[in-house]
């Protein structure tokens, strides 16, 4: 079987992604009945962590062991990695051992180089530049509420971000409309960067116009790891940029809303919104585990063309 990585969403077609999000459902729905089938017995999945995680690492930890393999996590920093070992020597080395490997870091040319010498998946559980994962959980979410995202309307609202740059491509693939509303200091650089790819993007300036009958609001925090150092004049520069309740009211009346978690209420979303009746977050949370289920299946066991 051809080596497949999923290193951004951009890695698989519409075809690709359609069948990992149908073969979640299968998953979420055999979790439900507790009638899984042990299809990753004898396979072992490692992950590595450059950054902190609570969401990721369980649901790749606990979907590996429910399907019937096992999960060994590395914190970089306890490793020779974190002693300045080159990730190509670590790549050779780790998927010599396993069958499929996780990565956290920093640099999206860090988990490409590590992919370049590895000889297993490679799957990326967030980096500063995507975070795929998760926006396959979100469009799954989306899924379970309204059937399809084909020709729906999502917003975007905050910083332009990993979560931002991977639902960017989400839309050019899935074929949906995206709304993104950012301070208008950051557009510049990142219209250049990701405008090839952002064919069905619309930028405002204002967050309010931009939620106009939308069916999905979706934010993120402010201050995302690594940018530490930024955060006070990240909140002097979001602070209308936060998803309330007034926002959401100029969106479609069923409209949902998620955000990846971990969240800052009276931040990027208020309480009312992020604990409110149009907020799937939890939801959103949960299917990380039948996403990435399915990812694994998909790039070990095949059923991709
Ligand atoms: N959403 C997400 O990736 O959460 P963690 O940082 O907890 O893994
Ligand atoms: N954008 C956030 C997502 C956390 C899951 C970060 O990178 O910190």
């Amino acid at each position: 079987m051809k080596l497949k990585h999923f290193l951004k969403i951009s890695d698989f077609t519409k075809t690709q992604l359609l069948q990992v999000l149908d073969m979640s459902n299968s998953l979420k729905t055999s979790h439900r009945e507790k009638k899984l089938k042990q299809s990753l017995s004898g396979k072992s999945l490692v992950m590595i962590f450059d950054k902190p995680s609570t969401r990721t690492r369980l649901s790749f930890e606990i979907g590996m062991q429910e399907l019937g393999g096992i999960a060994v996590v590395l914190q970089s920093r306890d490793t020779q990695l974190g002693r300045g070992e080159p990730i190509e020597d670590a790549a050779k080395v780790i998927s010599r051992m396993c069958d499929i490997i996780m990565i956290r870091t920093f640099d999206q040319k860090s988990v490409e180089s590590f992919s370049n010498h590895s000889c297993v998946p490679v799957i990326n559980g967030l980096t500063n530049e995507h975070h795929p994962c998760q926006i396959l959980a979100d469009v799954f979410t989306f899924m379970e509420y309204r059937g399809t995202i084909e020709n729906r309307k999502v917003t975007w609202i905050g910083d332009l971000n990993n979560m931002c740059f991977s639902w960017v491509e989400a839309s050019s693939i899935l074929d949906f409309k995206l709304n993104i509303s950012c301070p208008p200091a950051l557009k510049k650089n990142f219209v250049s960067s990701i405008l090839p790819t952002a064919r069905n993007c619309t930028f405002f300036d204002d967050p309010f116009e931009a939620c106009e009958n939308s069916d999905l609001v979706t934010t993120d925090v402010w201050t995302s790891m690594g940018y530490e150092d930024e955060e006070d004049k990240r909140k002097k520069l979001f602070g209308k940029w936060s998803v309330t309740k007034d926002k959401i009211e100029n969106a479609a009346r069923d409209c949902l809303f998620m955000h990846c978690l971990p969240a800052h209420r009276g931040e990027e979303v208020s309480a009312e919104v992020i604990d409110g009746p149009r907020s799937v977050v939890w939801d959103e949370a949960e299917n990380r585990l039948h996403v990435q289920k399915a990812l694994i299946e998909f790039l070990l066991l095949g059923r991709y063309n």
